[in-house]
């Protein structure tokens, strides 16, 4: 069986991934991960009997670490999810956002390519490594504009962002300069089980259980396009096993919505499914709070490259894909409890103040 280096495992969609590719059985999975205070191994409790799944405590930016894991695996894959990846802790502490997604995306990449320029040419011609980005790259769209494509420049505008445009130039340019067989994925905004609940839609839902206020930065007008979680992992797998080397690839959901229709439909499914809390109607909780600084104002991808090209096109609705989200949410209140620790109910306070 092959064998696949996932980076960042531990988190959203990388765990998500390693679910699904080890049902499907696809690969061996090495999942390397810091554990960071978005990273949870609870997510991956359904592998611990699985001999097909390691786990690999350790940072991306750790070059002995990540060195002597490729030696000693030898995967003929790298799917890198690894990242901070939340704008708001961008604005207040971007520091490890240039630490993570910047200079460890620089190291882990090059240690790849001393791996890679190691390998016998039958296998080097069939390596990949897989960086997992973001729309947010390609900065900000007006109500009229066409959507994101994969030539549009980038003009990030938030240190995450930035920092993801960055990881994304290095990673083109190793194609560029060294040959390494790169492939890199932009994909619009993910939802469903295991979002770390600082995230717009857990953090809905979760305050919305809790009678808690829901709150709504400035207008709630800005426009995100969502995709369910497990239609990007299918994305990535299929990038990675047909996408042509060198290129990148737009992933989304053809599913824009405003803040405000995204939190009212939360609202109306948490009056269907607890009819008897004191909250109902829950809508009732919405508060609109200080807008973000350089709160992007819409993004919308164009997905028809990975559609004609690579025959992928996103399959969950919005209305299934958040109806069973919510029900996960409220059917895991232990997982929730475990990640709602003390540094959780820290960042609240600073980020929200009293208005939680
Ligand atoms: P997440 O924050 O839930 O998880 C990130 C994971 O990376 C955590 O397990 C964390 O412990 C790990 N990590 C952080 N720093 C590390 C380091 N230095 N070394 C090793 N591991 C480290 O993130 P997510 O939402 O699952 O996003 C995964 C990737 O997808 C990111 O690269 C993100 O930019 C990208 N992405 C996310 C979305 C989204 O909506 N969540 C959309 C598009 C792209
Ligand atoms: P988020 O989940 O942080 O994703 P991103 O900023 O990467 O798109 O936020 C999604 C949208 O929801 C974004 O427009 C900001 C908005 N938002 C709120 O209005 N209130 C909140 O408490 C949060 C976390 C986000």
């Amino acid at each position: 069986m092959r064998t696949w280096l996932v980076t960042g495992g531990a988190g959203f969609i990388g765990s998500n991934f390693i679910l699904q590719q080890r049902q499907a059985q696809t690969a061996r999975i090495i999942n390397l991960d810091k554990l960071t205070y978005a990273g949870n191994l609870q997510n991956l409790a359904a592998l611990h009997q699985d001999p097909d799944y390691v786990f690999q405590r350790g940072d991306i930016g750790d070059r002995d670490l990540v060195a002597r894991l490729l030696r000693t695996q030898q995967p003929e894959a790298i799917i890198h999810f690894a990242a901070e990846s939340h704008v708001d802790r961008s604005i207040r502490s971007p520091e490890t956002f240039i630490e993570t997604n910047v200079v460890g995306t620089f190291r882990l990449l090059d240690e790849v390519r001393h791996y890679w320029e190691e390998l016998p040419p039958a296998q080097k011609e069939g390596f990949r490594f897989l960086h997992i980005s973001t729309d947010e790259v390609y900065g900000s769209l007006g109500s009229l504009d066409p959507a994101f494509t994969e030539t549009t420049p980038y003009a990030p505008n938030s240190p995450y962002s930035a920092s993801k445009a960055a990881a994304d130039h290095l990673v083109r340019a190793y194609h560029e300069t060294y040959g390494l067989p790169i492939l890199i994925t932009n994909c619009s905004n993910n939802y469903g089980p295991f979002q770390f609940p600082e995230k717009f839609i857990p953090l809905m839902i979760l305050n919305a259980r809790q009678g808690k206020r829901l709150p709504i930065y400035g207008d709630g007008l800005n426009i995100r396009d969502w995709l369910y979680v497990t239609d990007h992992c299918d994305a990535v797998r299929v990038v990675l096993e047909r996408g042509r080397v060198g290129e990148s690839y737009n992933i989304g959901g053809r599913c824009e919505k405003t803040n405000l229709e995204v939190v009212t439909q939360i609202c109306a499914l948490m009056d269907a499914l607890c009819p008897t809390s004191p909250s109902v109607p829950h809508a009732s909780l919405i508060t609109h709070v200080p807008d973000r600084p350089g709160h992007d104002r819409r993004y919308a991808m164009d997905i028809s490259k990975i559609e004609g090209e690579l025959g992928w096109t996103p399959r969950e609705s919005f209305d299934s894909g958040l109806a069973k989200t919510i029900r996960w949410y409220l059917d895991n209140p232990q997982w929730v409890e475990a990640v709602t620790s003390g540094a959780y109910r820290q960042w609240l306070q600073v980020q929200y103040g009293a208005a939680t």
